[in-house]
């Protein structure tokens, strides 16, 4: 039977990925996406996750087309980086205020119904830099280190509920973000990469549709990591 499935941030990149990933194993998929047209196949809910009130008419417009969202992926993130003497605040803050405080704004709006059904999966996208640190990402890398700690405070909350909550954390991953890196620091990261090189965004939806599927029902808690060996498993 297909399942409610929201991803935000779904319009492009990794997102796209997992949304295109989940539609081809047979659940109804819908995206945020913030300006533009949505991608074809996917229903496109316009959000944008800073925003409560745009948080709960995007969740609206999901449960009238396609049922209350049984499967959420919070994936929409960004970057501003920068050393930290030179960071502003302002900088510090959208970068928590969209990758951490916009996974509990989608999180907390998804669990209401999650918990009516007792069922539900939850799948925060974080990075290999929130464990490992990472020079000039000091609001990146606190934004997705505090994701594990959120995860497993809801694993804990939600497990009687039925409700699982895991983290993929992707290492380099062939997308926009790093493009925009320069080439030679692209060498340097692959140097410190077992396997050699970046992944693709295929590579982790793989690795979210397993943690969405009946195959993954006992795993809650838990941060998988998917980044050719750069973090060794944290
Ligand atoms: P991307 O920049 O191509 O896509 C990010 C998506 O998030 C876009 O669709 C954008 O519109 C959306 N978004 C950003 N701010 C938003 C907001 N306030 N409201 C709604 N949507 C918003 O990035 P990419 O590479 O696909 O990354 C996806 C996720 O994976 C991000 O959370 C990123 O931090 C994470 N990640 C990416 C890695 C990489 O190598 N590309 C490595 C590790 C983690």
């Amino acid at each position: 039977m297909s399942r409610s499935v929201l991803v935000t941030g779904g319009s492009r990149g990794i997102g796209l990925a997992i949304a295109r990933e989940l539609k081809e194993a047979g659940d109804d998929v819908a995206v945020t996406y913030r300006s533009g047209e949505p991608p074809e196949g996917l229903l496109g809910v316009q959000c944008d996750i800073t925003d409560t009130a745009q948080v709960d008419a995007a969740f609206k417009q999901v449960e009238e087309e396609q049922g209350q969202v049984q499967v959420l992926v919070a994936n929409a993130g960004i970057t501003k980086d920068q050393l930290l003497a030179l960071m502003s605040e302002e900088d510090f803050s959208s970068v928590v205020d969209t990758n951490l405080t916009g996974s509990f704004r989608v999180a907390k709006r998804a669990v209401r119904g999650m918990m009516r059904k007792r069922t539900g999966r939850i799948i925060l996208i974080s990075s290999v830099v929130g464990l490992l640190g990472s020079g000039g990402q000091a609001n990146y890398s606190a934004s997705k280190a505090g994701l594990v700690g959120f995860a497993r405070s809801l694993a804990r909350e939600l497990g009687s509920r039925n409700i699982t909550v895991n983290v993929v954390a992707p290492g380099f991953i062939e997308t926009d973000m790093t493009a925009a890196l320069p080439e030679d620091r692209q060498v340097g990261i692959k140097k410190n990469v077992p396997l050699g090189r970046f992944g693709s965004a295929d590579e982790i939806a793989k690795a979210v549709r397993f943690l969405a599927s009946d195959d993954a029902a006992y795993i809650t808690g838990a941060v998988i990591p998917v980044d050719g060996g750069l973090g060794m498993g944290h």
